[in-house]
């Protein structure tokens, strides 16, 4: 039996205010309240199916009560009622964004972190569920991890990329090849030094995890270098403040351009999340295109750029190792740079077959395998 302003909840015009279990009353909006009954949400899709654009007024409460553990509305001007558990009230009483398993810590890391790398085979990842999901959290963490163990042929990287997320094409197609080629179009496919970068910045939305198996590497020297982005950052905040302020807001021009593509985009060197927080970095200076911002402007950003840069080749950040056949390290594009040592191409065969993914997915899938969601 519904009544106003039963068991203390109080009818006001645009919303109403309950008590809650943990004794305080908080206040919640009709349009809200109508909007999020678990009616509105069809429960094979699990997608809402209540249109709150087809009401020709306000939503208003007749009455409302607290009927066992659910707020019961009955709703002026029509025979609908809504009955809402009081634990989905308490969760947004407060108007805090929901909690996301995903969005886990990150750790810095430096150059000593290769023997502390997050390791996991390829027939573990495979086969059990919960090593994957330890993968997918060190990913979220350290942003980097190795894959040992994979079969030397074109579907592993694929099918291992896979676990955690859609291979997803860049201008290069779905993957490609790191080695030597007779016509390159990339610095990449080449046998010399790669300086450390990010990975095609020149797209709207760079690739967010790269993903590179190791076929083969009995070259004399291409020694593989890695850098944790946040961890240089995060000292960068500290030591520079203003050039921070700089590398955070200021949008730079990439381009990568070739005969059948002309790719363009701008980023931020130092990407910030919703919280403040450094979440990544872009970095390249191979596609980088021409500073088209005001010279004046360049005159406090070109130091701030070069300062960052520097800072990123310390000793102290440097994580250098030889990556080895069936080995395939992956990693989060958009916060580890890399880059490679130089090596004689006459000296054996370094092949590294290439894939990516976006960092949506690896959270998805992280969710996924940790038992979140609201639909459990
Ligand atoms: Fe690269």
């Amino acid at each position: 039996m519904l009544g106003t302003g039963d068991a203390g909840v109080l009818l006001q015009e645009k919303g109403l205010d309950v008590p809650l279990s943990n004794g305080q009353t908080a206040y919640f909006n009709y349009y809200w309240l109508r909007d999020n009954c678990p009616s509105s949400f069809d429960p094979e899709t699990r997608e809402r199916v209540n249109d709150i654009f087809a009401l020709d007024e306000a939503p208003r409460a007749a009455s409302a009560a607290i009927v066992g553990g659910d707020l019961e509305i009955a709703w002026a001007g029509t025979n609908d009622v809504s009955r809402l558990p009081l634990s989905l009230l308490s969760a947004y009483s407060a108007g805090e964004k929901r909690p996301d398993i995903a969005n886990l810590p990150r750790e810095p890391w430096y150059g000593d972190h290769y023997a502390k790398m997050a390791r996991f085979s390829y027939d573990e990842v495979m086969e059990d569920t919960g090593r994957r999901r330890d993968w997918a959290k060190a990913m979220l963490t350290d942003g980097v991890a190795l894959l040992t163990g994979l079969p030397d042929t074109d579907e592993a990287l694929t099918d291992t990329a896979g676990l955690i997320g859609y291979v997803r094409p860049s201008y290069f197609g779905l993957t490609f090849e790191v080695k030597t080629h007779i016509k390159p179009t990339n610095l990449a496919f080449t046998s010399k030094a790669l300086p450390l970068h990010t990975d095609l910045p020149d797209e709207d939305l760079a690739p967010g995890v790269q993903f590179l198996h190791c076929r083969a590497n009995t070259v004399e020297g291409g020694n593989s270098i890695f850098v944790d982005g946040l961890a240089v950052a995060e000292d960068f905040r500290k030591a520079y403040p203003e050039d921070f302020e700089l590398l955070v807001n200021v949008d730079v021009p990439y381009f990568c351009e070739h005969d059948t593509f002309d790719m363009r985009s701008r980023q931020r060197v130092i990407e910030l999340d919703e919280h403040g927080n450094i979440s990544g970095v872009t970095i390249s200076q191979h596609h980088a295109d021409i500073f088209d911002m005001p010279q004046h402007e360049l005159d406090r950003y070109y130091p701030a750029f070069c300062r960052f840069g520097r800072m990123m080749r310390d000793k102290k950040y440097l994580m250098q190792f030889r990556l080895n056949a069936g080995e395939c390290i992956v990693f989060d594009n958009h916060r580890i740079v890399h880059g490679r040592a130089e090596y004689s191409a006459t000296s054996g065969e370094r092949h590294l077959r290439g894939c990516y993914t976006d960092r949506g997915e690896l959270r998805s899938t992280y969710r996924i395998l940790s038992g979140e969601g609201r639909f459990k």
